[in-house]
């Protein structure tokens, strides 16, 4: 679980620890925080990698399976998100979003099949972001990182079949008491009229970690109906 020390992360960990996971918590600065989610969930393992970097990606995985065994599932969270003008952005800006939100859920889903496929199933779940689906415009470097993953994911579901199932949560707004007048626009044009829960996404990355594995290639948007408007 990649990004396993705050907010969705750590509802994500936390709610499969309870459903009877055996979770590997990743975290890159936040280390008290994964020590909590780490208590939390029964005093499950942490592991530190900064995902920007493809050889910490490649000791993490080792570290892991080093711990557990080879890996039965693999949930891509961690993410940057930043907003700029598109006019305004520099390379610097571009390469922070996609090292992190395309590059290393590519990386990170490299090194996980390669430990499934030795096994001969597993499971990987990317979340993506409504943003990868429609476009805000502020946040066209963030959106085209989302719809990226989306894409990797339907990709990778067909080159890891039939032994790893490739799926990926869109989340729609899910709020942490930070709402600005622009989220709050957001949730008053989501339908359900509501931001979402965490709780509500690790439901969404539960139910592919555990639904028929003739489920794969699927994006399951959790957006309150936000999608289709
Ligand atoms: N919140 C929303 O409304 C929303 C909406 C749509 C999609 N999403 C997606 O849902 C996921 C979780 O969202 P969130 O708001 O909970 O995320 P977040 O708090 O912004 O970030 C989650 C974690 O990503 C980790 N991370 C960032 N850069 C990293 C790096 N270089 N190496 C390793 N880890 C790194 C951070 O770990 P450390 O703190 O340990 O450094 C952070 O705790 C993300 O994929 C996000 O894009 C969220």
């Amino acid at each position: 679980m990649t990004g396993a020390g705050k907010r969705i992360g750590r509802t994500i960990a936390i709610e499969l620890s309870r459903r009877g996971f055996a979770v590997a918590i990743h975290y890159n600065h936040s280390r008290t925080d994964a020590e909590e989610v780490a208590h939390e969930c029964g005093g499950a393992p942490i592991f530190q990698a900064d995902l920007a970097k493809v050889p910490d990606i490649q000791r993490l995985f080792a570290e892991v399976s080093e711990s557990f065994g080879p890996l039965d599932c693999l949930v891509n969270n961690a993410a940057r998100f930043t907003r700029f003008n598109p006019l305004d952005i520099t390379e610097k800006d571009w390469d922070f979003i996609h090292e992190v939100n395309l590059k290393a859920t590519f990386f990170c889903c490299q090194a996980a099949a390669r430990q499934m496929m030795a096994r001969g199933s597993g499971r990987i779940v990317n979340i993506s972001s409504l943003g990868g689906i429609r476009p805000w415009a502020e946040h066209a470097h963030y959106c085209a990182s989302k719809a990226g993953v989306i894409m990797l994911t339907k990709a990778l579901a067909k080159a890891f079949a039939p032994t790893i199932t490739v799926n990926s949560v869109a989340p729609g707004v899910i709020s942490f008491n930070d709402v600005d007048a622009r989220v709050q626009a957001m949730i008053d044009a989501t339908p359900m009229q509501r931001a979402g829960k965490p709780e509500e996404i690790a439901d969404a990355v539960h139910f592919f970690l555990t639904a028929p594995t003739f489920i794969t290639g699927q994006i399951l948007a959790v957006d309150g109906g936000l999608n289709d408007r």
